[in-house]
Formats: structure tokens, sequence, C-alpha cells
């Protein structure tokens, strides 16, 4: 079908800004509050996400148009405005490597100890994507019997394999086209590609973008699906093939943009305590240790994290860092107050996680009977926020998309934890229950987290949490099971479509102008009810 003339006159009037009219515009002001006037409001009550919603705005916006850029402190800057969780079932090298990748930021938790968390950062920004650090290698003296044998052992999906003596120099590469049967008895040296016609980069000649210089590579040799990386001594140090660089560029051009440091490395943050010595005071000497080990290794935010950040140790850690590490983007928590706000922001804080009992896994505010639902939590603490030029992120109770749009309304970023942990990147092994698949999610304040290490989070000591019972200490948080959710990709994809369609309805074409367009409303319980699939039989769940 053909628009006619007077069609696209009609089309091109109904894109230009409409015409308001004041009753109009004054009759949706009286319902549809911004968030400086609808919180305080509803004063003294505390809100959470299911108590409010958001009133669709006049929009131009399409959902994939719409940036989600934000920034955690001056320095650091995120593609995407989404952290993964400092817990021991969530956040490892291999679940920061994938936010990263996705824009994100992961969160490497301190329940491994000091010395292995430094080297899970390392391999975040060691991590060169689509370069195999550690590719599976042969040795010459080997028979490819021994290969095949391996390939069936390992149920490996690949046959060619780089070939390095004792000293892990290169010396061949043994392709695929041999590792058979008929062979075996051959050794692999024999078999082999020579070293010579093997083709190599220099870890050097990587460059800024490794997969550019990859690509053009494999453009430029036609045929060949292998290229090598070796370091000045000739040593074996990681391997690309074509297909993983197609897949890349294929996820380049669908516009995935992860998140970098300056020197083009995958972007990593790390969590810290405020560790006491025997005596209760501050352990200055451990906690600058631990906190230059991280930064030597590059990460790019240390990130206090007790469940009480309104106190005076985590003052005085937030402080020494600050003092001694001028330029590190520092986050710290978790503060519920606009007084807990200014206390972080001025032992200088670049970033302060709010939240205090929403988690999925938590039980402060039964176990204590304190804390504060999240959004009225988040509104108390922007005002100060804004004033100290600090950013916020929202952290715990986030189950669906639309609570990370709400977030984001006075929000920098939002931390996730039960979203995340059934992810195939989240730390843990698959548990099948009746004939479903789970993973682990635990809470940190759970007494198995606490024995682990994170007892100092919740004010407590780790040799207590080990020898004492539950009764001498209170956990505050549960361990409990997820689902396993696929990959991180394929979880983080919804809810980035779901914001991205947030601020569509919004009209809103970036994060800044989802804050300035928010319009809230109170819902009651009918009003959620109705907002969820109702009297239908449900045959197929979107779980985002
Ligand atoms: P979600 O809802 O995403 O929450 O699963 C993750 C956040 O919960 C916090 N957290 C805890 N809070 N007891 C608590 O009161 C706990 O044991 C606990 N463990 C984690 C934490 O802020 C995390 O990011």
């Amino acid at each position: 079908m053909t628009l006619g003339n007077a069609s696209l006159v009609r089309l091109t009037a109904m894109s230009a800004s409409p015409k308001k009219s004041r009753e109009a515009a004054a009759d949706d002001a009286r319902f549809y509050l911004p968030v400086g006037e609808f919180f305080p409001s509803q004063a003294p009550t505390a809100l959470t996400f299911d108590d409010v919603t958001l009133a669709t705005q006049y929009s131009e916006v399409l959902p994939r148009e719409t940036r989600l850029d934000t920034s955690l402190s001056d320095a650091l800057h995120l593609p995407m405005p989404i952290i993964s969780a400092d817990m021991d079932t969530v956040t490892e090298s291999t679940m920061a490597i994938g936010m990263a990748l996705n824009g994100g930021l992961g969160l490497i938790h301190y329940n491994l100890g000091e010395a292995e968390q430094v080297r899970e950062v390392e391999r975040v920004k060691f991590h060169v994507h689509g370069l195999i650090p550690d590719p599976i290698q042969v040795s010459p003296e080997q028979t490819i019997e021994d290969v095949l044998r391996r390939v069936e052992d390992k149920r490996f999906s690949f046959r060619t394999f780089p070939v390095v003596d004792a000293k892990g120099v290169l010396v061949g590469l043994l392709p695929g086209r041999v590792v058979k049967e008929r062979y075996r008895s051959k050794k692999v040296s024999e078999a082999m590609a020579p070293r010579s016609e093997v083709y190599t980069l220099k870890e050097k000649e990587l460059g800024k973008n490794p997969i550019a210089t990859a690509d053009k590579f494999f453009n430029e040799h036609l045929g060949i699906h292998k290229l090598l990386v070796v370091d000045d001594k000739d040593r074996l140090r990681g391997l690309f093939t074509l297909s993983d660089i197609e897949r890349i560029t294929e996820e380049a051009r669908a516009n995935v943009r992860p998140a970098r440091d300056a020197k083009f490395r995958l972007v990593c943050g790390a969590a810290i305590s405020a560790p006491r010595t025997s005596a209760g005071e501050l352990d200055r000497d451990r906690l600058l240790a631990h906190a230059s080990a991280l930064i030597e290794a590059g990460v790019d935010a240390l990130a206090v994290s007790t469940a009480h950040g309104h106190t005076l140790g985590v003052g005085q850690t937030v402080r020494l860092l600050r003092e001694k590490f001028p330029d590190i983007t520092l986050i710290a928590g978790n503060v519920t107050s606009a007084e807990g706000v200014g206390f972080l922001a001025e032992a200088g804080a670049s970033a302060i996680k709010i939240g205090q009992g929403p988690g999925s896994i938590c039980t402060t505010r039964m176990v204590a009977g304190v804390g504060i639902p999240q959004l009225t939590a988040l509104y108390v603490s922007s005002g100060e926020a804004k004033r100290r030029g600090v950013r916020l992120i929202a952290d715990g109770g986030i189950t669906k998309s639309g609570d990370i749009v709400k977030a984001l309304t006075m929000a920098d970023a939002v931390i996730l934890g039960g979203l995340l942990a059934g992810c195939r990147e989240a730390p843990g092994e698959i548990i099948e229950i009746d004939g479903k698949f789970y993973k682990q999610y635990r809470g940190m304040g759970s007494l198995s987290a606490m024995k682990a290490g994170s007892a100092a989070r919740y004010g407590h000591e780790k040799s207590r949490a080990s020898s004492a019972g539950p009764q001498k200490i209170a956990a505050e948080g549960i361990e409990a099971l997820k689902e396993i959710a696929g990959s991180l990709d394929n979880v983080l994809a919804p809810l980035l479509g779901g914001l991205q369609s947030g601020l569509g309805y919004l009209g809103a074409h970036n994060l800044t102008e989802l804050r300035t367009n928010a319009r809230f409303a109170r819902v009651t319980a009918a009003g959620m009810k109705e907002a969820a699939p109702h009297d239908v039989i449900e045959v197929k769940t979107s779980k985002a």
C-alpha cells in the first residue's frame, strides 16, 4: 500500500510536538507527580517497587534508540547501568567478564580470601575478549593416540592443538585433519605443522583492539582458522579462532558495547571489608595492603560493602582509602538515609549503595526490625547525593525489568543478585532436584556465608561465626536455590529491553531524561493484581 499526499501531510503533522492544553496538563499533574512531589506526599509511609507505577509521557523515542550510559564516578563510565552483586554465589571473574562484556560491572566478592580475590580481578583485567588465554596444548613427544584419548575423555569439540615444548615454547600446530585413528601410532612431532608454518602474532602486536587485529588477520589469510599469540620468547600466550571472532563481530553489529578502561581492558570491581585488629581497631595495614594489591591488579572500583555503612568503622575505612588512593572509584554502603549519604560522601565515597533489607535473600528487616522499603530509601538519599555530587546505586530487591526503570528514576545504577544467581556465569555447581536444575544462592549474612568470610560485613567476627551457634550470631540472610537461567547474555537481554521500553514510554532518550520525565502514581493491591497477568490460564511465562 502506498501513502497518498494527504496521508503524508497528516503523518507529518502528527509527528510534530503536540499542542498542550493547560487543563489537560493540570489533570495529569494532579495525579502523576514528579519524584520530588510524589514521595514527600506519601510521608511517612515508605514505598517499594510494586507500590508505585510510572505514568507514560508524550514520546518520539523508540526503545532501540535509547542510550543507557551511566557513570559511578568522573572516571568510571559504563555503557549500561547494571552491576552484579558482590556475593559469593553471584560474582567471580567469569560473571565479572560477562558483565563488562555487556557494558556493566561485576563486583568480585571477598569471601575468597584476599590473594585469590586479587587473582580473580587479574583474570578479568587480562581477559582479551576472543583470545583463549590457556588453550589446550600438546607436547611433541605425545602420540596421536594420546591426543585422541584426551579428546574423548574431555569431550573436546575441537581437534586442532598448539604444540609446545617443556618450556612452553611454541614448536608447531597439530591440525585436526591428522587427529585420526589411522595415524594413532605417529608422534605429534611427525604429524604437526612445524613452527615456521604456524601463523602467530606477538602479544604487543595485538594493539588496542585485539578483535579488530584478529579480524583483519583472518580477512587477509583465506582458509586459516587459528591464530596463535606468543610472547617475546615465543612462548604460547593465547589462541584466536575464526569462529569466535565471527561471533564477536556479529555481537558488535548488534550494538553491545563492552565496558573498558583507558587501556581497553574490561572493567572490574572488587568488594573490600573493614578488617579489625584483635583489639577491635581498624586494621589499617591489612586494609591498605589488600586495596594496594587490587589496584595493582587494575581494579576499577573498590566497594566497601557492609550491611550498615553509617558507622564509625566504615567511615574510617572509606576515609583512609580515599586518602591513600585519591583517584580510585570508591563505592560504599549500605545506607538508607540522607545523613548516611552525607557521611560517606564526606569520607570520600564516589558512589553510595542504597538498600537495607530489600534483597531477595535478606532477613535484616525480620531479624533486626530495621530497613526501609527501597524506593523511599532511594528518594530520601537522592537529595543529599545531588548536593554532594556523588552517585547512587540501588542495591537489592529488583525482581523484574520494570523495577530497574523505577530505581533509575533516582539512582545511577542498580545491583542485581538474585536475578543473576541462576546464570551459567555465577559461581557454583548446578544441582538437580526432581528433574529440575538449580544453583545455590545465599545471603552474605547467612550463617554459612559468614563462616566463609563475610561476618565483618554484618558487624561480627568470622571466628565467632564459625564457632558460635546461631543463638549467638543472628544470621541476616538465608540460603536458597535459584532455578538455572541460562547464559548471562540471555538473562540481561530482556532486562535491558524492558529498561529501554520504559525509557520509550517516558519519552526519554537516556537515563538523565528518564529522571526528568518520571511521574509516579501510587498503586493499591488491586492495582498490583491488575498489573500482572490475570484471569487467564498462562501457558508461557516471560520472566523479565
Ligand atoms: P537481590 O534482591 O538482588 O539482592 O537478590 C542482592 C543484595 O542483597 C544484599 N544482601 C543481603 N542483605 N542479608 C541482607 O540483609 C544478607 O544475607 C544479604 N546478602 C546480600 C546485598 O546488598 C546484595 O547486593
